[in-house]
């Protein structure tokens, strides 16, 4: 049995107070819960959030990394640097960074080798925006970022990757994937770990759906057996709302 992880990606939100607060809000609605928690904070609440954090069932990820250890990259977090703060997981490949900040599926493996050596866990995100949707080639794309995001992975790093498919169309739009929608792909991601590493790696490793998950559909999308959790945007900034996935 996999169990289901919750990752909040809070995207460019919250000052540092707010992300105190959210956080206070949210720990006593999750207490004991059945499924993983995580919040995905911008690089300035990392040590607010470790803070807030501690001691809880709440887990915190930054939202990049780079994948040199120091040097000339104005503006980059190295991974060494998100461990030396004590952050545990980082969030890589999301598709924001793919499309607004250049992105490729090359240099997302570069992030994830790095993020791996330096004893990181990770959620990598794969997805297909709409015309390759239109396209019917989904399946197709979401293998090859998939393949070309673990080369070089280990079966035993693979065990501290978590793989989030967020169609890049029902992200942020209100549009969700339907159950089945997410379901089929979620199951193709699994065959391709399956044909990568190995039937029994497949079957542990945790893929979870992301794209305008909230309170109302996540059951639905969480009773499918191949979607193990969510990565929820908007709705990981009301704790509530976020809460209410949680329970799901
Ligand atoms: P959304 O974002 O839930 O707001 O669609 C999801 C994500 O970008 O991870």
């Amino acid at each position: 049995m996999r169990r289901k992880v919750i990752a909040g990606n809070w995207k460019m939100n919250c000052d540092r107070s707010q992300a105190k607060a959210l956080i206070n809000e949210l720990i006593p609605l999750v207490k004991g819960a059945d499924k993983d928690v995580m919040v995905c904070v911008p690089f300035t609440n990392l040590e607010t959030a470790l803070s807030a954090t501690s001691g809880t069932n709440i887990a915190v990820a930054a939202q990049n990394c780079h994948w040199e250890e120091k040097g000339a990259f104005t503006g980059e977090v190295s991974a060494l640097m998100l461990k030396e703060l004590g952050v545990s997981w980082v969030l890589l490949g999301h598709s924001e960074r793919r499309q607004y900040f250049g992105e490729t599926d090359v240099t997302l493996n570069k992030r994830i080798r790095a993020a791996l050596n330096a004893g990181l866990k990770l959620i990598v995100c794969v997805g297909e925006v709409l015309t390759e949707r239109e396209q019917g080639i989904t399946n197709e794309i979401v293998s090859l970022q998939t393949k070309i995001a673990l080369q070089g992975v280990t079966s035993e790093e693979l065990e501290r990757i978590i793989i989030a498919y967020e169609p890049v169309w029902a992200i942020g739009t209100g549009k969700t994937a339907t159950a089945e929608q997410a379901e089929e792909v979620c199951a193709a991601i699994r065959e391709v770990i399956a044909g990568l590493y190995c039937q029994k790696c497949a079957d542990k490793l945790i893929i979870q759906y992301g794209g305008s998950m909230n309170a109302g559909n996540a059951k639905e999308l969480l009773s499918k057996p191949n979607v193990d959790g969510g990565l929820i945007g908007g709705a990981s900034l009301k704790a509530a709302d976020f809460a209410q996935i949680v329970g799901a």
